[in-house]
């Protein structure tokens, strides 16, 4: 794993060696990371990995133990009052004062960052647009909807124009269309060009909006690259065969072996064939052919890149939705499912 980076001018966040503690528990073991600028960082991990302790850390609203983090060339302790008039925070659970508008919220936060009132209006009018809540301006905001409320809060965090923003966990308990209707707003934000650090459960999502990751567990930072690279490390593509009759597996592995690039994995009780190969679509055809005349009654069949999820699974041993849990028992390795994807 890379060492502690030397920070850059195009670095926007710099963390080195950080270090919490909250009584016995050590919520940060010494956490490096860098985001270079107009980049989007991908901070996962599961509950209890200590995503949001960074992001409080980075966003001045806690201090660390050990270690010293910049952000926008800031140091977070020293310039904290700096950090905060440049940076933008959508923290985990919702910031949202139930009983004022839309419209309302954001001249509020607009006016606690100075901004002048005919200023702050104008504002609130312009991100109102941007986030698709026009129709909703004028109505309380304990009648938004979650997605709604959520995109009120990244809006807000928006008001001050902030170079760098921090998303925690954006689209945790959103509904599927909003978490999509998430997505493109974050997306366009990056595209114009703000630094955002962004944490999450969801590896889809990292995979989506982050140009980087870094996967956190119990503090720790386990994996860092781009998402091909994390993928990278858990291998190459397999050929997977699920059969109506486990019996009929030796057999098939016997046929198939000349296309493995690994030990084939066979797993009787699910009726499953996982095999290493290289190679594209053809070694599917491939197999096949190998199999014509053979009495195996195939129930599906597909060719299997590695996804976050087997890179999470093989870094930590659980899954990412997983809650984490104190057992400290190496977890079986479940046979994936299958499917070309
Ligand atoms: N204020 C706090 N007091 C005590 N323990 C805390 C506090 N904040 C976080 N923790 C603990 O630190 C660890 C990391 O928490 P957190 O950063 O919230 O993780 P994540 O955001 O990845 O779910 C957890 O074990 C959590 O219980
Ligand atoms: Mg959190």
């Amino acid at each position: 794993m890379p060492g502690p980076s030397v920070p850059r001018m195009t670095d926007s966040i710099v963390v080195e060696g950080l270090v919490k503690r909250f009584g016995a528990t050590t919520a940060l073991d010494g956490v490096d990371l860098t985001v270079t600028e107009g980049s989007v960082l991908g901070l996962l991990g599961p509950n209890g990995a200590g995503k949001t302790t960074v992001v409080r850390i980075l966003t001045t609203l806690l201090e660390a133990d050990e270690g010293r983090a910049q952000v926008a060339g800031l140091d977070v302790v020293r310039d904290a009052d700096a950090v905060r008039a440049a940076i933008g925070l959508t923290g985990q659970y919702a910031a949202v004062d139930e009983y004022l508008t839309g419209f309302e919220n954001l001249e509020m936060v607009g006016r606690l960052y100075r901004l002048p009132k005919i200023e702050a209006r104008k504002r609130a009018g312009e991100l109102l647009e941007r986030f698709d809540l026009v129709a909703a301006a004028n109505r309380p905001a304990k009648t938004y909807s979650g997605g709604m409320r959520r995109r009120l809060d990244i809006a807000a965090s928006l008001i001050n124009n902030p170079r760098v923003l921090f998303l925690d966990e954006p689209t945790t308990g959103l509904d599927p269309r909003s978490r999509l209707a998430m997505w493109e707003f974050i997306a366009e934000l990056a595209d114009g060009g703000t630094t955002i650090l962004l944490t999450t459960q969801y590896l889809e999502e990292a995979d989506r909006l982050a140009d980087r990751m870094v996967v956190i567990d119990r503090g720790r930072v386990i994996a860092r690259g781009t998402a091909d690279e994390l993928k990278a490390q858990v291998g190459g593509q397999r050929l997977e065969f699920t059969v109506t009759d486990a019996t009929a597996l030796p057999g098939m592995v016997e046929a198939l072996r000349p296309l493995a690039v690994d030990e084939p994995l066979v797993d009787l009780a699910s009726r499953r064939l996982s095999m290493p190969v290289s190679g594209g679509a053809e070694v599917l055809a491939d197999a096949l052919r190998r199999l014509d005349g053979s009495t195996a009654q195939i129930f599906d069949v597909g060719l299997r890149r590695p996804d976050l999820d087997d890179v999470f699974l093989a870094l930590t041993g659980h899954a990412a939705e997983e809650v984490a849990t104190d057992d400290e028992e190496p977890h079986e390795a479940p046979v994936p499912t299958g499917g070309a994807r």
